[in-house]
């Protein structure tokens, strides 16, 4: 590991930060290393803060004002002065302990401003902000003082002030889930209200025209801009509202009625980092990594407890209606939807958990979630969840120990499951017996869940109590060596780097609604814009792999609208350090044998050396090259939306001199998502860094390729 820290001369500080007085007001500017992207911060002549963002000549961020509003006290707005500033320089690069790279350049300039109330108070607050190559962040600083212990926050007032009507990616704003199909419009046309309240969906509240981050946006003139916040702890999460008239947003944290605010802090504390992303192309965003360059470094040590891994799971059988969690047979996804009724159909049974076993092992799975094993499924659903969960007690036909035994026997790690039916108390009261259980039974990894709305009423799943309730899983888990894999969770913001042990996490629409969503499901186009949107959070749980795209057997009106090719690239194409098969053993069989097509699974890497972005638009389509690390090979997966279209790939990423064995699998010459989506080609050829081609996407298509070293 290469560390570089620069400590700038006088001079040079001065040429990066240029501080001018204007009539009443100082103004302070910081560019980024490559000095494209420019901040200027200053105060009005009534000393309330604001910023603008230049991107080499354009203004991208408008002026943009910042103040808070509390419970009790004045807001923290206007009067402010500069009383001194601090600036700085860092170039240094750490290791990721698994990842989509190895090494992450951390490149920045910064400045903090500390401001200080011209009144009695005298309250103080410090605005920081790192500049990168690839996009800004700020936050503010609390700093202990006289006259500031507590604060409620009622309202953060950071805007975002947009210079056009850009074409944006989003989701609304719901304080409960992020589990929507994304939307593709203006600005100007952004109507999160009407997406309140879907059917699907088991806790959703839009209570404003806001959209969730990370959201995604192009301007006409052709860059990629993409809204977050980094470090998200002890706060509340931050929705963007939006302001047609004026093209603005302005951050709107999640609330809390039992609170009566926002969030409730005591002084010193500093917000989240309020992030904007810049790129000149689309995968400029993809490969950023100032999210994660946002947060601490590791804090927990060594994660050598979890290895990187592909896992299949007891779990796609209960979402499309085959299985029940339940041992009495009345809670898979569809009977809790149309309120059928069930019959003895349990899942995780012995027997069944062998069979995965056995499929896994023959081929090259490491992992077996599995679902339903513990004893509450029967009223998870119910008005009353306190208490229904237990996490150590299996049902009657499932027998714990000989199926840990079986699968240590075969080489394949149990993953548990904690399904929390979004009470989390109930699961604080567990959670030292559960982990310990966990633990004693060689168990490492753990797949949480949120399903519901929160008890106690009056939170909600992105509000600060629940960030807290999450950030303690993951201290109480590392404590452990425990890895998480947190579903219905919060919002991805670059923790992993710090809490190395969260491994993935859901936050999207999964491919669970493609099972039994009543609205067609996730169209051809999900992924292409995940990928430039959810993905910029973080690892994904999305669980890719369906082979059998139409499982009319259990489901006629639902479908997986990809083509099963498009369910190879995801391997790639979606980051996550587990990636699941999700679909049925008998479902990867094909004339009695392994499906050809599932030698890609086997074969893809999970953990990286390197990743490139080699072509791809939000939300019509995006290729993606990831090298593995120890072996070094190298996987390339593609994927589009509805339309069809040709990929040229060049491979100068590959080694000089060295030539590759490389398989292809393509979608077959009629391939359609919807007509014809199992249709597929595999080919094999060499490859050198010379090599080209053109590869055919279909209609929700997509293409794999994997690359090994010849020895
Ligand atoms: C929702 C999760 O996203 C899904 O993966 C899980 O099967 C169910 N909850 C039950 O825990
Ligand atoms: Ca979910």
């Amino acid at each position: 590991m290469k560390t570089l820290k620069i400590n700038l001369s006088t001079l040079f500080i001065l040429l990066l930060i240029t501080i001018g007085c204007k009539k009443a007001e100082t103004n302070f500017t910081v560019h980024s290393p490559n000095t494209n992207i420019l901040v200027e911060f200053a105060l009005t002549e009534s000393g309330q803060p604001y910023y603008t963002v230049h991107h080499k000549e354009t203004l991208v961020i408008d002026t943009s004002f910042m103040s808070f509003d509390f419970k009790d006290l004045p807001p923290l707005k206007n009067n402010l002065k500069v009383i001194n500033f601090t600036i700085g320089s860092t170039d240094e690069i750490w290791t990721m302990p698994w990842g989509e790279q190895l090494e992450v350049r951390n490149n920045f300039n910064e400045l903090t401003v500390n401001l200080e109330e011209q009144s009695e108070e005298k309250r103080l607050l410090s605005i920081h902000f790192k500049v990168y190559d690839d996009g800004i962040g700020f936050r503010y600083e609390f700093p202990a003082q006289d006259h500031l212990k507590e604060v409620l926050i009622t309202d953060e007032n950071t805007q975002f002030n947009l210079t056009g009507d850009h074409t944006v990616w989003w989701i609304p704003g719901d304080w409960d889930i992020y589990e929507h199909v994304y939307n593709e419009t203006k600005f100007s046309e952004i109507d999160a209200l009407s997406k309140q309240n879907h059917p699907n969906l088991s806790a959703t509240y839009i209570p404003e025209n806001a959209v969730n981050t990370p959201v995604t946006m192009k301007t006409d003139a052709g860059l990629y801009l993409s809204f977050h916040e980094a470090d998200l702890t002890n706060y509340a999460g931050m929705t963007l509202k939006v302001d047609h008239a004026n093209l603005g947003m302005v951050s709107e944290l999640v609330g809390s009625e039992r609170l009566g605010g926002k969030a409730k802090l005591t002084v010193p504390f500093n917000t989240p980092w309020r992030t904007i992303q810049i790129g000149e192309k689309a995968g400029d965003l993809i490969e950023s990594k100032l999210t994660l360059n946002l947060n601490d470094p590791n804090q927990i040590g060594e994660v050598d407890y979890f290895t990187p891994m592909k896992y299949v799971g007891i779990w796609w059988e209960m979402h499309i209606g085959k299985s029940t969690w339940d041992m009495e047979g009345s809670q898979d996804m569809s009977t809790w939807m149309e309120g059928k009724e069930g019959g003895s159909r349990h899942g995780a049974t012995t027997e069944n958990a062998k069979k995965y076993i056995d499929f896994a092992a023959q081929n090259g799975i490491k992992g077996l979630l599995v679902e339903g094993w513990n004893t509450g499924w029967d009223k998870w659903i119910d008005n009353d969840r306190e208490g229904v969960f237990d996490f150590m007690t299996p049902y009657a036909d499932y027998n714990f120990e000989e199926v840990r035994d079986y699968a240590k026997a075969h080489g394949v790690e149990i993953i548990m499951h904690h399904e929390t039916s979004a009470a989390p108390l109930t699961y604080e009261k567990q959670m030292e017996e559960a982990y310990n259980f966990m633990k004693a039974n060689g168990i490492n990894s753990v797949k949480t869940g949120y399903v519901g709305k929160i008890i106690p009423r009056g939170e909600y799943h992105h509000g600060q109590w629940m960030v807290n309730h999450y950030h303690k899983v993951l201290v109480e888990t590392a404590k452990k060596k425990i890895a998480v894999n947190a579903h219905e969770p919060i919002k991805a913001t670059g923790k992993r780097r710090t809490f190395p042990n969260a491994i993935a996490r859901e936050g999207l629409r999964g491919q669970e609604f493609n099972a039994w969503a009543t609205d067609g499901g996730n169209p051809p186009s999900h992924l292409p814009t995940v990928a430039f949107t959810r993905m910029l959070a973080g690892p994904i749980d999305f669980t890719p792999g369906v082979f059998n795209i139409k499982f009319d057997e259990y489901k006629a009106n639902n479908q997986i609208n990809t083509t099963l090719v498009h369910q190879l690239a995801l391997y790639v194409v979606i980051y996550s350090p587990i990636q699941m098969a999700c679909d049925l053993p008998e479902h990867y069989m094909l004339n009695g044998k392994i499906h050809p097509a599932f030698q890609f699974i086997t074969d893809v890497g999970v953990d990286w050396q390197q990743t490139r972005v080699l072509d791809g638009e939000v939300g019509d389509f995006v290729t993606i090259a990831r090298q593995e690390r120890e072996t070094g090979n190298w996987f390339v997966g593609g994927i589009t939306d509805e339309n069809e279209r040709i990929q040229t790939l060049t491979f100068e990423f590959l080694d000089d001199g060295k030539t590759y064995n490389a398989t292809i699998y393509k979608d077959g010459p009629n391939a359609h998502w919807d007509k014809n989506p199992e249709a597929y080609e595999i080919e094999n050829l060499e490859l050198t860094k010379a090599s080209s081609m053109d590869i055919p996407l279909a209609s929700g298509g997509g293409f794999a390729i994997s690359i090994i070293q010849n020895k």
